[in-house]
């Protein structure tokens, strides 16, 4: 049996689905049940059947995973792949907030601790965060970390007023504006299109502004035959996957995300072969109760 068929086996003997993030190798992708953006994952994670998840993707993922499904139990590839900009935030810091700007809506950006999201009104992810923060009641909107989205947001939504925080994720932050000009340069037709993770001066210079998923589709249904991607390249491999007459030009040699990429398709064997044997993702109950109102309350507004 090769590697595929024993994790096909495996899989179907214990009961187990693979979901993976859009910024994981592709290998790893291509072993995946499911693979998506951090929404796509979000409700899937709430929908399957199967009593074990494998998580190819990092450790908030799979947090919000257990919340939203309680019931399953969710194994990480690689339990120590984390997301720094989740760890730009503590729960002390969003009461402190809260205390500070009482009649505002605390809105936690999914890349983020389940400690965090229990002090939070309502989560969002790239791909909902513009819809689902216009239909907050409150006009105070207190958004945290990530204070790119949060610009771009602002900017969606001037009817609303934004307390921002200063996280940001360090892999969007490295693509910088004078990198941008230089691949425009070398590819003077090539569609720009962006992540909100990345800084203000990228997304202005942008044509179009989406999470993975979104990014995904517009290079699908788009005519244009170049694309510079700023965003992990582990996009790439859908991009090139679904469109083999289009071309796709990272902004930066290295756009990667080190946590993602500690996730190996010998690691999920490994993980799937000694599943009864891995770490769980356990969260305490109290925390559970909390962390997951902001997560449904997202999955409810964006449905909407
Ligand atoms: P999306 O999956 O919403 O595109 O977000 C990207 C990301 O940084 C996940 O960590
Ligand atoms: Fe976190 Fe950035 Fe990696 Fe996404 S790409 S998991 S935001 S560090």
């Amino acid at each position: 049996m090769n590697n595929k068929e024993k994790i096909r086996t495996w899989k179907q003997k214990k009961d187990v689905v693979i979901l993976a993030h859009y910024y994981v190798d592709g290998a790893v992708q291509e072993i995946a049940d499911f693979v998506g953006d951090s929404y796509a994952l979000a409700k899937k994670a709430s929908e399957v059947t199967q009593n074990n998840i494998l998580f190819a993707g990092v450790s908030f993922m799979g947090e919000s995973a257990k919340l939203l499904n309680p019931k399953k139990r969710v194994y990480m590839a690689e339990p120590s792949a984390g997301c720094p900009m989740a760890d730009m935030v503590t729960a002390e810091q969003v009461r402190s907030m809260r205390m500070r700007h009482p009649n505002a809506a605390v809105v936690c950006y999914v890349n983020s601790s389940a400690q965090v999201k229990a002090e939070s009104d309502v989560c969002v992810t790239s791909s909902n965060a513009v819809q689902v923060v216009q239909k907050l009641k409150e006009k105070e909107i207190c958004f945290i970390p990530d204070s790119h989205l949060a610009h771009f947001v602002a900017q969606a939504l001037p009817e609303k007023q934004f307390i921002y925080h200063d996280g940001y994720c360090p892999t969007h932050q490295e693509i910088s504006l004078e990198m941008l000009q230089k691949a425009k340069r070398e590819h003077p037709d090539a569609h720009v299109l962006s992540h909100p993770e990345c800084a203000k001066d990228i997304l202005e210079q942008s044509d179009y502004v989406g999470s993975t998923a979104d990014i995904i589709r517009f290079a699908r249904e788009s005519e244009a035959k170049e694309y510079i991607i700023a965003t992990e390249t582990g996009v790439f491999h859908q991009l090139e996957k679904e469109n083999p007459g289009k071309a796709f030009y990272p902004v930066l040699p290295l756009q990667i995300c080190p946590d993602m990429k500690k996730i190996t398709p010998e690691k999920v064997a490994y993980v799937l072969e000694h599943l009864e044997a891995q770490p769980q993702i356990l969260l305490e109950e109290q925390i559970m109760e909390r962390a997951k109102r902001p997560l449904e309350r997202m999955l409810q507004l964006a449905r909407a």
